[in-house]
């Protein structure tokens, strides 16, 4: 029998587990947001205590978050079919999986320990290359450089909040000098929920906690002029196209969500921003 792999308690690598194990289990409803087997698979691979999560609302939340971003690279890959998907602390995310177009360049970027634990998951060919290093360290940018054309789409889905500002700011910089008019979309917690993570329904369970607080993704555009906000929402108020798509029971419990206004949601942005 296999070993069953392990991932450090303690680190913020940890904190891949919840959006993972959030789409393991939304796979196994009757009528899912999306669909992810291979997220089950690698759950029932990782030797860790992923029942601590059950049952939080936040599991649901980052299931929307992966579909609104889906659906982004997925708009994406439409007008530009050969364009290339760079995932910023990919995680054991499955994106490629659950949407590549067989003829798109993927990279997927994450610390090294967790480029590690997603080569015994994924293998790399020739459209899909994992990348060990820290997206800080804007080194990597010169790796995507040279093994792809664009253009290019950056989803830095639920790692940024993770970084310190200034370090936030060194990639977005680093991302539009080096791949000017490049997509990226991103997610900020704002300043109520930075200060209350304690509290997190997930995040408490982990110890990785959030550093960047930001009110929403137009702030980060205007940290560079020329930048354009294409799209900024809440997860309780998806897009339509879709919100639309979505079983039932989530449309309704979404419009409940948007009726109740809680600070928790509403400081909660998805954004997707087109660099200069
Ligand atoms: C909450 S998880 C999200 C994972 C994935 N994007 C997803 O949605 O499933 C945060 C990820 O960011 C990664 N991360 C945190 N700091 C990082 C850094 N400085 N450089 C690269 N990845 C980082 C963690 O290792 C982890 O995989």
């Amino acid at each position: 029998m296999t070993a069953r792999r392990e991932v450090s308690p303690g680190t913020v690598q940890e904190t891949l587990l919840i959006p993972l194990y959030g789409r393991a289990v939304e796979n196994r409803k009757p009528e899912p947001a999306l669909h992810d087997p291979r997220a089950e698979e690698i759950v029932a691979a990782i030797d860790y205590d992923f029942t601590r999560f059950d049952g939080l609302p936040s599991l649901v939340g980052s299931v929307l978050r992966t579909a609104l971003f889906d659906h982004w690279v997925s708009e994406f890959l439409t007008g530009s079919p050969e364009g290339t998907v760079v995932e910023l602390g990919a995680g054991l995310n499955t994106r490629h999986e659950r949407i590549d177009n067989g003829r798109a360049r993927w990279f997927e970027l994450d610390l090294p320990d967790v480029a590690d634990l997603r080569r015994s998951f994924f293998a790399d060919t020739a459209r899909r290359t994992s990348i060990a290093a820290s997206v800080t360290d804007l080194s990597w940018a010169e790796t995507i450089a040279a093994g792809s054309t664009g253009p290019y789409f950056f989803a830095a889905e639920a790692v940024l909040p993770f970084l310190t500002e200034d370090d936030v700011r060194g990639v977005v910089d680093g991302i539009a000098e080096r791949f000017p008019g490049s997509l990226l979309a991103l997610d900020t917690a704002g300043p109520g929920i930075v200060g209350a993570q304690d509290e997190h329904d997930a995040l408490s369970k982990v110890e990785a906690r959030m550093r960047w607080a930001c009110a929403g993704p137009a702030d980060v555009a205007a940290w560079l002029p020329g930048t354009e906000v294409l799209a900024s929402c809440t997860i309780a108020a998806l897009p339509s196209p879709l919100r639309d798509r979505l079983p039932g029971p989530y449309q309704e419990m979404l419009s409940g969500l948007a009726r109740q206004r809680l600070p928790q949601v509403e400081e909660y942005r998805l954004g997707l921003l087109r660099l200069p």
